[in-house]
């Protein structure tokens, strides 16, 4: 957000109290793979773009203040709000002495009601300044994806502000106008409460879409001659429906869709209602990997010390994030059975490492992964998996058998080597 808007014209303070951090960004690295992101920095950086972790002047010096920072899951599956009261805290100092009016946004997804009891709550106490008086507030969800997210605040399909004050929302109308005066997205102004709950709403429902179609998919790969692609191709075309987030896979990942969930859950039980549709979609989040387990099990018989390879790790391609990715359940299962792992994705392998240790092979090199081994998962959907024949398997792997979690493959070019799918011929064969 900060690199885009910077390349748009704005003058951007990028802040961050992990030193660390800016410091690499300052030696215009990113400290994560982001496709675009390197580019732009070189682009903007000490000219539109500053970094630097003193939260005081920098927000002392800005009209409009962004609140970016995380709001991960508590143990029990409620949000930890924690940085937001202390990012607050930190504003509500750097506005004692401010005499403009700024305007605060909150960009962080975060349970309904947040930004009014904590976020308000907190700069009021600390700044003994009113909202609506002296400083603005809003929220302004984000729907930007990894992998493409330099692409998606480029070209945003829509632009959710939330205020109850008129002089707030006119000020983010003009930016957002300024921003994208050549193509402006269509821009909904709400309340700050409506506003949090359409994030939540929009990402429950993709995070539900998603179960839907797997579940369609598990169907599918126990009737004979059943194709979930096909059958997603066909509802797809339904207006009603629509075509995207019609992919069955090993379930979904990333830092998103199982925190906010979650945290959706959480909020609706706290009001005394549980929605157990929502219950539904992240059990059978929590189920796919199991089940590609079993179907690889069912196919390879006991897999103790048996060598697979692993071909993706990061939850989705164009990244390194391996945050809650079903490859990491997945081969969580596979080394509990005692089978033997090579692993390999194009970024994520220091991340990997990390995680599982000396217990993997890690492999840079495709071919490398696949050699010797009986069976080949396909878990993210990495352009250069999707290069791979069928004789690429035959020349390197001991027993050529793919399974495709991810359908990047073509059933029938992949005729003459044995392969099963998620969604088809999964358990039929
Ligand atoms: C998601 C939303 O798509 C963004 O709109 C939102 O801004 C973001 O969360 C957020 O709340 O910050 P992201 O998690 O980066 O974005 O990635 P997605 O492209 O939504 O993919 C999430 C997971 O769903 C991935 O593991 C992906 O492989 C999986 N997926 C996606 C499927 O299994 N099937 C599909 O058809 C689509």
């Amino acid at each position: 957000m900060a690199l885009v808007m910077a390349h748009k014209g704005f003058k951007v303070i990028g802040i961050d109290n992990d030193k660390e951090k800016c410091k690499i960004i300052m030696q215009k690295k990113i400290p994560f793979f982001e496709p675009k992101s390197e580019d732009l920095l070189n682009a903007t950086l000490d000219k539109n773009l500053k970094i630097t972790s003193s939260l005081n002047s920098a927000v002392s010096n800005s009209d409009i203040i962004f609140i970016c920072v995380g709001t991960p899951n508590n143990p029990d599956g409620s949000v930890n709000l924690s940085f937001l009261k202390k990012v607050s805290l930190n504003i509500g100092k750097a506005l004692r002495n401010m005499n403009r009016y700024p305007v605060i946004v909150v960009k962080s997804t975060a349970p309904p009601g947040t930004t009014n009891n904590i976020v308000k709550t907190e700069i009021e106490r600390v700044s003994s300044k009113k909202a609506g008086i002296d400083f603005g507030l809003a929220t302004n969800p984000e729907f930007m994806r990894e992998g493409s997210a330099i692409d998606d605040m480029l070209f945003p399909h829509l632009i959710v502000i939330g205020t109850n004050d008129l002089e707030t929302k006119k000020k983010l109308h003009e930016l957002y106008e300024t921003m994208y005066k050549d193509n402006i997205p269509s821009i909904l102004s709400t309340t700050i409460i409506n506003s949090e709950l359409i994030k939540y709403t929009n990402n429950a429902f993709l995070a539900t879409k998603i179960s839907f179609i797997n579940t369609i998919a598990n169907i599918c790969s126990k009737t004979p001659g059943a194709d979930v692609e096909i059958i997603a191709k066909a509802i797809g075309k339904d207006p009603r429906i629509g075509p995207l987030f019609l992919n069955a896979g090993p379930g979904y990942g990333g830092s998103c869709f199982s925190k906010d969930v979650s945290g959706f859950l959480n909020f609706s039980k706290s009001l005394g209602y549980t929605p157990i549709l929502l219950e539904s979609t992240q059990l059978v989040n929590q189920m796919q990997p199991i089940l590609i387990v079993d179907m690889v099990e069912k196919k390879l018989g006991n897999i103790k010390n048996k060598k697979i390879s692993i071909l993706g790790i990061a939850f989705k391609k164009n990244t390194d994030d391996i945050r809650e990715s079903a490859s990491l359940e997945i081969i969580r299962h596979l080394l509990k059975k005692q089978a033997i792992l090579n692993v390999h994705d194009p970024q994520a392998l220091d991340n990997l490492r990390k995680v599982f240790k000396n217990k993997l092979k890690y492999c840079k090199d495709i071919i490398d992964c696949l050699f010797d081994t009986v069976c080949c998962l396909v878990l993210t959907d990495w352009d250069e998996y999707k290069k791979l024949k069928p004789k690429d398997f035959k020349a390197y792997m001991k027993n050529p058998f793919v399974f495709d979690a991810r359908r990047i493959f073509n059933p029938q070019k992949m005729n003459s080597i044995e392969y099963l799918a998620i969604g088809y011929k999964a358990q039929n064969y």
